[in-house]
């Protein structure tokens, strides 16, 4: 049998490949997660994530600029704070003279043109290490956490945030955050809601960067079991009841059914979250010569694109720019 049909024709030439490619990666899609620190010329390594650094803001404002300039236009931001910021209220979270605030306000007046997300939930300033407020007992209270959760959000939008993303998976916290950026005055702050953030290992280099693991349990009772699908239906419906304007899957490669079955069914965009445990693993196989790093990360970008996602939020977003700037 000699067959007539023949999908080859359609891979015979890289200008037929790019003919028939059916997604394509933007630098406008990514965004860059950048982690800041207290002090001035301070640049430290986080050592499960060789190449990404902690930043002082004099340093970080310097990098958002080049971030900007390779094509850039978003970035998440999340504070690696001393332990004796840290307590039980998560107090510094809504600190406008903090260390975190003040970045926003001066990243946003040195490059205006850049989208900055602001991470809200307790973990980076809690000092039991939790996204929620633990009770005595050693529970997460859902509802007092709300309040918490709602000043912080309030207060970034006041240092210049353009966008909430909360990322404690407390349930109802969407629509308080969206009535309280509404009451106070901030009705064009967008959200984007971890919309179906699992229990996952892979989120361990993040927690070294930041020193925020939990001091004592896990956090299963308000991140998702990796057995579901459904669910993360069901938490879409409810983001986007309570007017979430954009939704995101995390993590993302171990995910990308996740992503599908989300950006079926969403009417916003999804975004998904290249997580810290993710670089780890490619870096480490490339550092070992057992991959052609470029070649897989710009596969796992092209994938996440073909699950449906739109915005990809990774640490790759840098040497992504750098290597599409190198072609053109
Ligand atoms: C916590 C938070 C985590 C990440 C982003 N926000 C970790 C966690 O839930 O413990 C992980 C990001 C990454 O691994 O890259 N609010």
């Amino acid at each position: 049998m000699i067959p007539f049909i023949r999908p080859r024709r359609n891979r015979v030439s890289p200008a037929i490949r790019d003919l028939v490619r059916e997604n394509s990666l933007s630098v406008t899609d990514l965004v860059m997660p950048l982690f800041v620190i207290a002090g001035e010329q301070q640049k430290t390594e986080v050592s499960s994530m060789p190449g990404v650094f902690r930043y002082s803001l004099d340093l970080l404002i310097a990098e958002c600029q080049e971030l900007y300039d390779l094509g850039i236009r978003a970035i998440v931001l999340f504070p690696a704070l001393d332990e004796s910021k840290k307590d039980k209220l998560a107090t510094e979270s809504a600190n406008l003279e903090g260390l975190y605030h003040r970045s926003l306000t001066q990243i946003k007046q040195a490059v205006p043109g850049l989208c900055i997300i602001t991470d809200v939930a307790m973990d980076p300033y809690s000092s039991d290490g939790h996204d929620g407020l633990v009770s005595d007992e050693g529970l997460i209270l859902n509802d007092e956490t709300l309040e918490i959760l709602c000043t912080q959000a309030v207060s970034q939008a006041k240092a210049g945030a353009d966008i909430i993303a909360p990322s404690d998976m407390m349930d109802g916290r969407v629509g308080a955050i969206r009535l309280a950026l509404d009451e106070a005055g901030f009705p064009d702050v967008g959200i984007m809601a971890y919309t179906a953030k699992y229990a996952s290992a892979y989120y361990g280099p993040f927690r070294e960067a930041l020193d925020s693991k939990p001091k004592k349990g896990d956090k299963k009772t308000y991140q998702m079991d990796p057995a579901n699908v459904n669910e993360a239906i069901r938490e879409l419906e409810l983001d986007l009841a309570e007017g979430a304007d954009i939704v995101m899957v995390k993590p993302g490669m171990p995910y990308l059914d996740v992503v599908r079955a989300l950006s079926e069914s969403s009417s916003v965009p999804v975004a998904v979250y290249n997580v810290s445990g993710e670089y780890a693993m490619l870096k480490a196989a490339a550092h070992m010569g057992w991959l052609d790093y470029r070649k897989a990360v710009e596969e796992a970008m092209i994938c996440f694109k073909r699950a449906g996602a739109k915005i990809i939020l990774t640490y790759h977003a840098k040497e992504l720019a750098q290597w599409m700037q190198e072609e053109n």
